[in-house]
């Protein structure tokens, strides 16, 4: 088997991004009968994501955390939730042990049986991540979890992307990235990784120069994938 390791994008690949939202929201979509849970969450990711692009291109970081809060704040402001603070806490502590996709630990599960070590790389700050892991039970299929605050910027840049290799010892293509994010799938191709795309949402194709090797609609075929490479 050519490749070293598997590196998986975490939020909205491993963890699920809408189950903070749609627990802490459940009341509010019973009474009112709409969706709101689902507008708050995807105005907090799309706000979050923009938040980090931003901070990368003017040098301007931040831990994810603090993203995390700032892109909050403006997806409550925007369905006229932000008075009410107990929400908000509520919504950050779900955000810190987030559920994991139904299929996720059996993946890992069969990665470390082949055996190929399976890392997280991601935006987040090492402690969110480690409670989002513990409180998932996940951590023992993990090698180890990167966080892009060893290097002090977010994705795409290639810093972070690096730090596999440094961590590994490897070449780019010996990595398998795997990520739910379409751009995060492509910028990790134009590193140099293979990379799959786990296309939950059935979203198209972005139009960058790059595009990912492997497109699926979830991480189930993952094990089988690296076990052929
Ligand atoms: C991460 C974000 C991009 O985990 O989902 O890095």
């Amino acid at each position: 088997m050519p490749i070293k390791v598997c590196a998986f994008d975490a939020y909205g690949t491993l963890f699920d991004l809408s189950s903070a939202a749609r627990i802490a929201l459940e009341d509010y979509d019973k009474k009112s009968g709409m969706n709101i849970s689902r507008t708050v969450a995807e105005n907090w990711r799309l706000k979050q994501l923009q938040y980090t692009w931003i901070r990368a291109i003017t040098g301007e970081h931040t831990d994810f955390w603090n993203v995390t809060c700032e892109s909050l704040d403006w997806a409550l402001e925007k369905s006229n939730l932000h008075n009410d603070g107990q929400l908000r806490s509520r919504l950050l502590e779900l955000y810190k042990e987030l559920e994991v996709y139904p299929e996720v630990p059996e993946i890992l599960a069969k990665l470390k049986e082949l055996p190929l070590p399976a890392v997280i790389l991601s935006n987040g700050s090492p402690a969110m991540l480690q409670s989002a892991i513990d409180a998932s039970g996940i951590g023992d299929y993990l090698e180890m979890q990167l966080s892009v605050e060893e290097v002090g910027i977010f994705k795409p840049a290639s810093r972070v992307y690096e730090l596999v290799l440094k961590h590994y010892n490897c070449q780019a293509e010996e990595v398998l990235f795997v990520s739910s994010n379409g751009w995060d799938a492509a910028a990790a191709k134009g590193f140099g990784f293979l990379s799959a795309w786990a296309n939950r949402l059935n979203d198209p194709v972005d139009r960058f120069p790059w595009t990912p090797d492997f497109i699926l609609s979830s991480l189930v075929k993952i094990p089988s994938l690296a076990k052929k490479l």
